[in-house]
């Protein structure tokens, strides 16, 4: 006993795979995080000045004051965080990560006034781009996926959500979501797969909306879920694609095979999607530009996570926006994402960020919070990464800037000095115009 006393008065230390130290600003995001975060605990981001981390086996295994840090560890790779800020990767809860092809001449003719609406009827829009995805092999998926995830990866993002809805036959749902899965297994950024069979009505369903919501729930669910393809069934519920009945229905297929449900709501029309989401307990819903206060609060009793999406929102050149402030006000746990997909063809989080803040008058705070805990939320993560806490994964990013307000305020540029994933340096702008690591094939 006074043996061991005498060595840690001499100074023992345990040994650190990693020490970021002497960050300006430590973003923890630490806290009750059993919840996603409402009203005023969007702006608690529970800032350490002067803070340090330790890294060990992939993990955080003890975050604080850098005097504090650096008595307890010692480590081969310490890293100086001195002049930034130092969080949690960013998680993006929404995207349509895999696809072929792309959709520059119909921005064009949005640009000139066509609407989004229009252009899918007319069989562009996700139809052009399910054409192009029923073509093409598991292959090019999977290798188009991983470069957009590099991309992801030095914006700082480091788990992402990822749709199908591509196919829209069973075997091109499964395919895409076939891609996933590769994806995940060989790029360092993880993966979250969701299933979006429901994501508009293929061509030789047309007139037959209903036969093609049966072919979901009888067939592409059960194949899923027996396949563990998705953890999460969403639809794209809206006038003229899948009515809310329908909608009910498909999620409760999905539910039944344990698929957890998703909503994209009320991003064109007040249909009541975000209504719905409440009603069958959906993990989160995503857009709501056109929800009512009833249904924001109806949400809110039932923690059904709000995923913004304000670079999609702009995509459609309505100029309407989700309303940030009414949700935080009714108690809405919000979330932002990119909607990355042909039609918003961007990978940014930090980009969404500086939208939600000059966009939707979220402050910078809010926002870092929409873009880490409340997105792990969103996809069932908040357990593993989302905030920097002892015993979770050592997904972290280190900013040059000297704090999270820069976030918002410097925006079109990428802040990104480190990316650490799984507690290995993924991305490092010191060394070269940047440095990706793989996981090994
Ligand atoms: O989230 N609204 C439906 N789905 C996507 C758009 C997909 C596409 O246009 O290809 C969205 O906005
Ligand atoms: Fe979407």
């Amino acid at each position: 006993m006074v043996k061991s006393q005498k060595m840690g008065k001499r100074g023992r230390k345990e040994t650190a795979d990693l020490l970021i130290v002497n960050a300006d600003e430590l973003v923890t995001l630490a806290g009750d995080n059993q919840k996603p975060r409402v009203g005023k605990q969007m702006r608690e981001l529970g800032i350490i000045r002067d803070g340090s981390l330790a890294v060990k086996d992939g993990r955080i295994v003890a975050i604080g004051k850098t005097y504090d840090i650096a008595k307890r560890f010692r480590s081969d790779n310490v890293l100086s965080a001195n002049g930034k800020t130092v969080m949690p990767g960013f998680v993006d809860p929404h995207t349509h990560l895999i696809f072929a092809g792309s959709r520059e001449d119909e921005f064009q003719m949005r640009v000139e006034g066509a609407s989004y609406m229009d252009i899918l009827n007319a069989g562009g829009g996700i139809l052009r781009t399910v054409k192009e995805t029923r073509k093409a092999s598991v292959d090019r998926l999977a290798t188009q996926g991983l470069g957009t995830l590099d991309a992801m990866l030095e914006y700082g993002t480091t788990t992402v959500e990822a749709k199908s809805g591509y196919g829209l036959t069973t075997r091109d749902e499964l395919k895409i979501l076939d891609a996933v899965r590769r994806v995940n297994q060989l790029h360092t950024v993880d993966v979250v797969p969701t299933f979006l069979g429901a994501h508009a009505v293929p061509p030789e369903y047309k007139g037959n909306t209903q036969g093609y919501v049966n072919l979901i729930i009888e067939e592409m669910v059960p194949r899923v879920a027996e396949k563990a393809l998705a953890e999460f069934c969403d639809v794209f519920c809206e006038r003229s694609v899948f009515s809310l009945e329908q909608s009910r229905k498909i999620l409760s297929a999905g539910k039944s095979h344990g698929l957890r449900s998703k909503v994209h709501a009320d991003e064109m029309s007040m249909l009541g999607g975000a209504e719905l989401a409440a009603d069958v307990g959906a993990v989160s819903a995503e857009h709501l530009l056109f929800s009512s206060k009833e249904s924001l609060k109806a949400m809110a009793a039932m923690s059904v996570v709000a995923v913004l999406l304000p670079a999609a929102s702009m995509s459609l050149m309505i100029g309407k926006y989700a309303d940030a402030r009414l949700m935080i006000d009714c108690g809405v746990p919000v979330a932002l994402g990119t909607d990355f997909n042909p039609s918003c063809l961007n990978e940014s989080m930090q980009l969404v960020i500086a939208f939600a803040c000059y966009l939707m008058r979220l402050t910078p705070a809010e926002a870092v919070t929409a873009a880490t805990i409340n997105a792990a939320h969103a996809i069932g993560r908040a357990n593993e990464v989302g905030s920097l806490e002892a015993g979770k994964k050592a997904d972290i990013i280190v900013l040059n800037v000297p704090n999270h307000k820069f976030l918002g305020y410097h925006f079109g540029t990428n802040l990104v000095d480190k990316v650490v994933k799984n507690g290995r340096i993924a991305v490092d702008k010191e060394v070269g115009p940047s440095k990706i690591v793989h996981l090994e094939e």
